[in-house]
Order: structure tokens, then sequence, then C-alpha cells
């Protein structure tokens, strides 16, 4: 019963009425409707997590994926990572999110982007996912955790999907030391926000039998990325109107601000960590 209170305000916060459309009419700054798009003009728009298109890369490249991997983004949000992942490795991205608005965006924008051959997209949550057991070389969740009360059904339901041998990658924020400023950009008060320290994290994960081959503290690096990101000059020319704003409407300026706030007043931490499944 709790689950279903906490997804249906998740849900609700991400609720997305007529995003296509505006992603579109977005989209008319860069190029005619009937021209290809690349994985990185869409970039300022797509990658909804700190450090963008950036952390994606870097973070598949940890994970070791190859043409052949097959893969499932968790949370995929309006498909970014997914579509990245998949241009830069050759191989077969699913995505799977909450929010049916989300969904309906990532589809239009795979299609702009002639990936649709390799990536799809589907409406569903994360803790009862329609795959078959062992289904996927590699899962990824960027940014979604923390919007999951049910962090050991979360785990439990990765492990489940990932093939032997297969590698876990997840991207969170992590709670620091004092209370979070509210609204942050997944959640408008505490009511859908669920955050673990690093430390249970690292518990929750090893009690789903992962083991980590990489296990980072990021919150340095997006602290350095806030200051060049956020005091870059007034954005002009082609592309400028493209940002998670047209995601997320008006009040993401204030989101991000305050999530800059708490990372650099260490209420928040940004844990990066890729995991191998256990027997
Ligand atoms: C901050 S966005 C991150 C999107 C994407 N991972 C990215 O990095 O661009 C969080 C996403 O998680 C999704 N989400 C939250 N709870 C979920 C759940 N239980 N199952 C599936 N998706 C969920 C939301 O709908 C939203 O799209």
């Amino acid at each position: 019963m709790i689950d279903i209170i906490a997804t249906t305000k998740v849900r609700e916060h991400y609720a997305a009425t007529g995003l296509t459309g505006l992603i579109r009419t977005a989209l008319t700054t860069i190029a005619p409707e009937a021209e290809t798009l690349t994985v990185t003009q869409l970039a300022p728009l797509d990658q909804f997590h700190l450090r963008g298109i950036v952390a994606t890369e870097e973070l598949a490249r940890a994970a070791g994926l190859e043409p052949s991997s097959r893969v499932l983004d968790l949370g995929c949000g309006i498909g970014g990572p997914a579509r990245c992942i998949a241009d830069t490795f050759n191989c077969t991205v699913t995505g799977v999110d909450l929010s049916p608005g989300f969904v309906e965006a990532a589809t239009y924008l795979t299609t702009r982007c002639a990936l649709s051959d390799r990536v799809t997209f589907q409406t569903g949550d994360a803790l009862h996912l329609p795959f078959e057991d062992g289904t996927f070389d590699a899962v990824f969740l960027q940014h979604v955790a923390m919007n999951i009360e049910d962090r050991p059904a979360l785990y439990a339901e990765v492990r489940r999907v990932l093939a032997r041998g297969g590698r876990f990658v997840t991207y969170d924020l992590v709670l620091g030391d004092g209370d979070v400023v509210y609204p942050v950009p997944w959640a408008r008060d505490a009511s859908t926000s669920f955050l673990l320290t690093a430390n249970e994290t690292r518990a929750a994960l090893e009690h789903a039998a992962f083991q980590p081959v990489l296990w980072r503290d990021d919150s340095q690096t997006v602290i350095d990325w806030f200051k060049t990101t956020l005091a870059g000059s007034p954005p002009s020319g082609p592309g400028s109107g493209l940002s998670l704003g047209v995601v997320m409407g008006a009040e993401f300026q204030a989101m991000t601000a305050n999530l800059a706030r708490n990372i650099r007043e260490n209420r928040l931490g940004v844990l990066s960590a890729v995991l191998t499944r256990g027997i």
C-alpha cells in the first residue's frame, strides 16, 4: 500500500502532459522536423542527471559495454542515456520509465535520431519489471533510486533481470549531513524523496549480492561542474532554448539551485558505482 501511494506521487511529480509537443517546438530552433538529430545535439535536453552526457559515457565505459550487450535503462526519463549508450557502443537498449509522457517523448526523440531499431521504450515500474530472469547484460539506474522507497525490492529486481556476470551501474544522490533543502529536481518535498547514505546504499546493494568494481564519491567533481555550468555566459544562438527546463517547467531552475546548494553544503553527496552480480 505504501509502495502504491509513493509511486503515484512520484508519477505525478514527473507528469509530462503535452511534453512531446513542447519538445517538438523547442527543436525547431535547431533543425527542421525531417532532419536527423544527433545524440550530442540533444544532450542539453535529455540527460536528466548531474554532469549530463559526460557522466553517462564515463559509466558506460566503466561497465565494459560491447555491441552484443543487451542493456536496460531503468527510469530512463526521455531516453538521452539510452540513445547515448546505443549510439556509442552500437548495442541494443531497452528503456523503462514510470511516466507515460516521458516514454512518449523518448520514443519521439529516438525516431528523430534514427535509432529506433536499437533503442525502445516502455512504461513500467522498476519494482515489477516485465522481463524474464537474466535478460540483460547491463542495467543502468541514473538518478532514480532516490525516488524509490523500497530499496531492497529495487535491487532484488535489478539482480533478477541481470544475467550472470552482468554489470549494474548506479549513479545517484546520497544523504550527507543536515536536512535537504527542497524542491530538488526529483522531489518538490520529502514525500517523494527516499534518500540513503552511501554506507546504507552499499549495505543494501551487498544484501542483494552485488559486489562493487567501482565505488566513487563524485561530490567534488559535481561541485566543480556546477561552478563552470552555472557560471557560463547567457546562452544564445541555435539550440540555446534546449534545456531540462522544457521537461520540468519553470520551477526547474530553483530545483537545480537547491541541488547545487545541498551538495556544496554536504547535505547530499553524489555516488557513482559499477557492480557485478554475485551468484
Ligand atoms: C531524474 S529522472 C532521471 C532520468 C534518466 N535516468 C536520466 O538520467 O536522464 C528520474 C526518472 O526516474 C523515473 N522513475 C522514478 N521512479 C520510478 C519507478 N519506480 N520505476 C520506473 N521509473 C521510475 C521517473 O519517472 C524519471 O523519469
